[in-house]
């Protein structure tokens, strides 16, 4: 069931959980995640950066695709199709092609322009019915071309956009995209706690989730943070999965080439890797 994000992540913010955002790269991903989120009674978010919505031939076809898939699944659990750090552009590309929730990554824009443009599209976003997140210091590392320094947001810039009317707000708190270095001093909760204070009960985003301990995990969900995003991770254990099998021969063994073969050990890995995810952020039997 194709749904705005801002009823799943009220709930996850006041039940003390996370749902998680799983990014989506094709059909074998988008179909992993929406089965492992119905086996799991879980709701779930799939997220679309703009990198993989052009590789998928545009927002057009990913929200086609979801929303018949979704339908031939017969899923019932809730399901937000929503834009990952999207641009301005990307942001209406994505309210056309019928995407249930969008993100406006107006981080590094000065604060003024990133107000600017966050307030003209939560109320487009909202007179649709679609929610939206708003980002404030830029998450660290590189996803699809997005770069980010890794700054620690700033809380009264926190409550400034979250006043705006976003539905949910990401806040960097040293966290990074991709797989974190040896040398990463961990999440900063100093400055969760004080973007927590400052924004009530405003459901708070994790992004980079890929490589952060469990606990840290478990307390950024007791400091707020009710949506949590992983990508990295799915990638790491279906290429993982798929490299098994050919050095095991076994696309050799019969019509053991097939791509439904092929592709199987991967699309097995996502799921248990996503099932795995929920079952820490808590999201299971909430939907
Ligand atoms: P990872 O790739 O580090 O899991 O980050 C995902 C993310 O934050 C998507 O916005």
């Amino acid at each position: 069931m194709l749904v705005s994000a801002t009823e799943m992540l009220q709930k996850a913010r006041a039940g003390k959980y996370a749902v998680g955002q799983f990014n989506i790269n094709n059909l074998e991903w988008t179909k992993a995640i929406l089965l492992t989120a119905q086996e799991c009674n879980s709701p779930v978010i799939l997220g679309v950066s703009e990198g993989a919505g052009k590789y998928m031939t545009g927002f057009e076809t990913v929200s086609a695709m979801v929303k018949a898939m979704d339908e031939s699944l017969g899923i019932t659990v809730p399901v937000a199709l929503h834009l990952d750090h999207g641009s301005y552009d990307g942001c209406y590309k994505c309210i056309k092609a019928g995407f249930t929730s969008i993100m406006f990554d107006g981080s590094h824009f000065p604060i003024e322009e990133n107000v600017a443009k966050t307030t003209e599209l939560v109320n487009v976003a909202h007179q649709l019915g679609l929610s939206i997140e708003a980002e404030v210091g830029a998450i660290g590392g590189e996803e699809d071309g997005v770069v980010g320094k890794g700054e620690c947001a700033d809380p009264n810039e926190c409550k400034q956009i979250a006043d705006l009317g976003v539905d949910f707000l990401a806040a960097g708190i040293g966290n990074i995209h991709g797989v974190y270095p040896e040398n990463w001093e961990g999440l900063s909760f100093e400055t969760l706690e004080a973007v927590n204070n400052a924004v009530g009960e405003m459901p708070l985003v994790l992004h980079g989730g890929t490589g952060i301990p469990d606990d840290m995990i478990t307390k950024a969900i007791s400091l707020g943070v009710a949506k949590i995003n992983v990508n990295t991770e799915c990638q790491l254990v279906f290429a993982d999965a798929t490299r098994g099998y050919i050095e095991a021969g076994k696309d050799k063994q019969g019509k053991g080439f097939d791509p439904r073969k092929l592709l199987a050990p991967g699309f097995e890995a996502i799921k248990a890797k996503v099932k795995e995810k929920m079952e820490l952020f808590g999201s299971v039997d909430k939907a």
